[in-house]
């Protein structure tokens, strides 16, 4: 029986390079324990904490499908794998304690998880499932470039419900793969005009650092918004080998927070939404608990 079979995950999409996952999060008592049963004494502790049942169950249920994807794909079992975290918290495995040649992001919201799996690193993915009836444009209106926000405020309806997930999970996708999290400002950088108007994928640079390219592509269908970015290793196409990732070779992660330069359509971004200290969007208290329930009490969870 394939992992695939037995259950954690499902095979969702190829995209240049990257396997994605998907991850059915739907409430399910048996699989939650024995997705506890696979994590490792500190995810066994974190899980513990996790103050609210539904965020426990998408992070056990979405590290033991991870688990369960990179043993496979590295060849070692389950013990022999944990995890380290950059300087924002984005996760990297190790394989009896040394870094495994293998990129991969995670993304949980509701009943889907998607985990993208690569050889390369400087991978985000992101899924959102689109909640109507909120403040889209006032949300819109914080973390929203210019351009983007017209284009919010002039959608009705369901048009403006998809394009606002849409446009989240692209930016979403994008700080994941660079890795700042919400350091970095989301209404700071925009977009690709192209992809505002529908096209699924682009070339796309950062204001802050426009000498690293990343491809962005939307992955979005009927169930969620969804989105994969990477950074395109210097001298052009992905490479589809597993070899060693060029982890030597960062592009400018953002360290704090980050002013970036304007957008390049040449339209000077105003001055951002009010921060936080810590660089997320609202402005709450930093330091509720533990690094994931923060994140989902005072950061841009906005849907
Ligand atoms: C990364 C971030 C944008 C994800 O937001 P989210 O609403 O939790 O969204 P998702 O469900 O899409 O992603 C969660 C997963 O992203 C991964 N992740 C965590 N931090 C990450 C980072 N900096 N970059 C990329 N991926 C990250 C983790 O795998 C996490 O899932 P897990 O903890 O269950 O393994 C957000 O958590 C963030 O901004 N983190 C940085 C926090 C930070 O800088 N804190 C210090 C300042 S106070």
């Amino acid at each position: 029986m394939t992992t695939a079979e037995s259950g954690w995950w499902s095979p969702w999409r190829e995209a240049e390079g990257a396997t994605i996952l998907h991850v059915d999060l739907v409430p399910d008592e048996d699989r939650e324990a024995r997705a506890f049963a696979l994590l490792d004494d500190e995810e066994q502790v974190r899980w513990h904490k996790f103050p609210v049942a539904a965020p426990r169950r998408r992070f056990a249920l979405c590290r033991a499908a991870l688990r369960i994807a990179l043993a496979e794909r590295l060849g070692c079992s389950n013990r022999r794998l944990s995890f380290g975290h950059g300087e924002h918290g984005k996760p990297f495995a190790l394989v009896d304690g040394r870094r495994a040649a293998v990129g991969f992001n995670v993304s949980h919201a509701n009943r889907h998880g998607l985990i993208a799996v690569a050889a390369h690193d400087w991978l985000g993915v992101d899924v959102e499932e689109r909640a109507p009836g909120r403040d889209l444009d006032g949300i819109g209106s914080m973390v929203y470039g210019p351009t983007e926000q017209r284009l919010l405020t002039i959608a009705a309806g369901s048009r403006k419900v998809h394009l606002f997930y849409r446009l989240w999970s692209m930016k979403e996708a994008l700080i994941k793969a660079l890795g700042s999290g919400f350091s970095l400002n989301p209404s700071r950088f925009e977009i690709p005009a192209p992809m505002l108007h529908g096209v699924r994928s682009s070339a796309f640079r950062f204001p802050h650092d426009p000498s690293s390219s990343w491809r962005l592509i939307d992955l979005g269908e009927d169930r969620f918004a969804a989105a994969l970015a990477y950074r395109v290793p210097p001298g052009g196409a992905i490479r589809h080998s597993t070899s060693t990732p060029d982890w030597n070779e960062p592009p400018t992660a953002p360290s704090g927070r980050v002013e970036a330069a304007p957008v390049s359509t040449g339209t000077r971004v105003p001055a951002g939404p009010v921060f936080a200290a810590c660089g997320h969007v609202a402005v709450r208290p930093c330091n509720v608990g533990r690094q994931h329930y923060h994140r989902q009490a005072c950061c841009m969870r906005v849907p």
